[in-house]
């Protein structure tokens, strides 16, 4: 009997391919240079694998999940949380299963929200910038006055594991944390309406998936009920939040400030958004510790191993009612 073949897009931490070597799998990819592979050349690749390890970066459609099912494609895992790049509904509809990596990236992603929410709010991108550049003329007590984070109220949009790992840090810095998530949590601090947050907030969180249920859920609308010294963070999807309105808001001083670790077309960013004042931007790292990213490839790869050797992983993504 021929072993499985497992496509691996793009080079892992180190050790994130031990699963599929110790269950003796074929490893097809990555190139030797790391470039990613083309949609054609995945589309190509999807006729003799069964199974991909693939990137947020890599898109899996439907031309290339049903090129996949008529040969002997049998699981898709991404090396993520989230799995907006791939078309999942087709795939469980093509009997594809899907994976994820929730719950090894929470802590990480959650410290990289607090990092976003410190740095935006306390302006040290400008501040450092300045100085770096020589052009800080000393201590000033008018310089770089930014808004406090301690005390403030904490929106966080999306209370999955994420959101509530930044709930636990915002205690710590005596924050009045509420949430705002599609299904009600029933717990301190939910609030069904979303407005409502985005009015009362100074520090705005978001945490819910990518998709098309969350695209522009901030828009320029809900941009504007904010405060004018509000913090915007996202730390999840760039889809999330309409980039044109925010950099719109952002330059004209109508909320106070953004993080965000995340864009609508990574890798560009709004031409706009590079040029907003008060603006901290980091390019999707918000799971970048060393720890955590071969953590996350291990739970993919983990979960190919086990599901080719006819197990079920707890990571694979639930099936919505009548996807067969
Ligand atoms: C994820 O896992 O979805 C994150 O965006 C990666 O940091």
């Amino acid at each position: 009997m021929t072993s499985p073949r497992v496509l691996v897009t793009r080079r892992l931490p180190e050790g994130g391919l031990d699963p599929l070597i110790n269950a003796g799998f074929e490893i097809v990819g990555p190139r030797d240079d790391d470039t990613p592979y083309s949609s054609e050349e995945l589309l190509g690749l999807a006729e003799s694998v069964d199974a991909i390890v693939c990137l947020l970066t890599d898109l899996i459609d439907y031309e290339i999940l049903s090129v996949g099912a008529a040969h002997s494609l049998r699981v898709i895992a991404n090396v993520a949380v989230g799995y907006d790049n791939i078309d999942w509904r087709s795939a469980h509809r093509l009997g594809i299963e899907v994976s994820n990596t929730p719950g090894v990236l929470d802590e990480t992603t959650a410290d990289a929200a607090v990092l976003l929410m410190l740095a935006a709010s306390r302006l040290t991108f400008a501040a450092e910038s300045d100085l770096r550049a020589g052009d800080w003329p000393g201590w000033g007590i008018t310089q770089y006055l930014g808004v406090d984070i301690h005390g403030a109220t904490l929106g966080i949009i999306g209370f999955g594991r994420i959101g509530r790992a930044v709930a636990r840090r915002a205690q710590g810095f005596g924050m009045r944390v509420l949430h705002h998530s599609r299904r009600e949590t029933g717990e301190p601090g939910y609030m069904d309406d979303l407005d409502e947050l985005c009015r009362v907030a100074d520090i705005i969180s978001i945490h819910t998936p990518g998709g098309p249920d969350t695209v522009h859920l901030i828009d320029g609308r809900r941009l504007a009920l904010m405060k004018t010294t509000a913090v915007l963070v996202n730390t999840a999807r760039g889809s999330v939040v309409d980039e044109a309105a925010l950099a719109e808001a952002l330059h004209a001083g109508s909320i106070f400030a953004a993080g965000l670790d995340v864009f609508e077309r990574e890798p560009e960013v709004h031409p706009r958004l590079l040029t907003a004042p008060r603006t901290v931007l980091l390019p999707h790292i918000g799971s970048a510790s060393q720890a955590t990213r071969r953590n996350m490839a291990l739970s993919a790869t983990n979960a190919v191993a086990q599901y080719l050797q006819g197990g079920r992983p707890a990571n694979l993504i639930a099936r919505e009612p009548n996807s067969d």
